[in-house]
């Protein structure tokens, strides 16, 4: 008998990044982490059970090798609690989101094949659960799990069964939007889970960088709590500055931007300055993620655009959680 079902999920963006594991088989954050879940981009998989084998298309391609053994070692978590043989799965996502953007496609994509395979499966998990299972196909997809913002916990238990996110309030409780400034297109040359290992073996200042994480946590939580901008900015900005230092003093440095990064982060601290709302961020890739207030996004994105060796802007909005179709 076959089994079928198609979930959606967002991408999200950390505000307090997570950055280092204290489990790499279990792939457990070393720290939290809090994020904004993002729309309208989205992952969309369908997942069948009863194949002879597991397959993975990817946006219309079917991948093996690395791609197809993550996606693979990921389903066995779900044979594992099934309650009879599952058999091998057909897996089918698309994103509708470039890779360029710099989203983690991995967030929304493994958020939304926990939520496709456990229901093409008849299991049924209690939100932590479904986070913890998202977990283990990338760290930040525990967060995708819900909409909104999201902290996710780092845990102590050595199995991982605390270390999953909660939402703390709903999209509608501070609608912010993004602006996305598209700086070098192309695949990125060190995955986050390449840099994040390389940093944690060989960076001098990552134990001073986790030791930041749980007081910005516990701020970025105030701050949305009272949506207080300001403060967010100054925590959040604060937070990929202090990811990246770990990162570049790793050996050999692992170094995600290019000029036209620090140019947008300039922008940023511009029009801050002369009174616009915004804030950056940067993740593993070299392109500048503003967030701003709905009425200051069509400035803060012409002016982006504007910057030498942005090639484009895109635009989002914190937004729900996963849904089954
Ligand atoms: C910079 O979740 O991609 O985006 O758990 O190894 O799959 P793995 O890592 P991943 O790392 C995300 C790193 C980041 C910061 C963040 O999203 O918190």
């Amino acid at each position: 008998m076959t089994q079928t079902a198609t979930a959606t999920a967002h991408p999200n963006i950390a505000l307090v990044k997570y950055w280092g594991k204290r489990d790499r088989a279990l792939n457990l954050p070393a720290a939290g982490s809090l994020s904004a879940t993002l729309g309208p981009f989205r992952s969309r998989t369908t997942v069948t059970w009863g194949a002879d084998r597991d397959t993975f298309t990817l946006d219309g391609t079917p991948r093996d090798g690395g791609p197809l053994a993550q996606v693979s070692t990921f389903l066995d978590h779900v044979r594992a609690v099934a309650a009879a043989p599952l058999g091998g799965a057909a897996v089918i996502s698309d994103n509708d989101f470039p890779t360029a953007a710099g989203l983690a496609s991995s967030s929304s994509g493994f958020a939304a094949l926990a939520v496709a395979a456990t229901a093409a499966a008849g299991v049924e998990l209690p939100p932590a659960a479904l986070s913890v299972l998202a977990r283990q196909g990338s760290g930040s997809a525990a967060r995708s799990v819900y909409g909104g913002y999201v902290e996710m916990d780092a845990g102590v238990r050595p199995d991982g069964e605390d270390a999953h996110a909660h939402p703390l309030f709903d999209a509608s409780h501070w609608p912010l939007e993004v602006v996305i400034a598209v700086t070098v297109e192309g695949e990125k040359d060190v995955s986050s889970r390449d840099g994040m290992n390389r940093t944690q073996q060989t960076s001098p200042y990552f134990r001073a960088w986790i030791d930041e994480v749980a007081p910005a946590i516990a701020a970025a939580r105030d701050a949305v709590r009272e949506r207080d901008f300001d403060k967010l900015a100054d925590v959040a900005e604060a937070s990929a500055l202090q990811m990246h230092a770990s990162a570049i003093a790793a050996v050999p440095g692992v170094l995600y931007w290019r000029g036209a990064t620090v140019e947008a982060i300039h922008r940023v601290r511009a029009l801050r300055r002369a009174g616009t709302p915004v804030f950056f961020t940067v993740d593993a890739g070299p392109h500048v993620k503003a967030f701003t207030a709905p009425d200051a996004a069509d400035a803060v994105a012409a002016a982006l655009a504007d910057v030498p060796g942005v090639s484009s802007v895109l635009r989002a909005r914190v937004a729900g959680g996963p849904e089954l179709l």
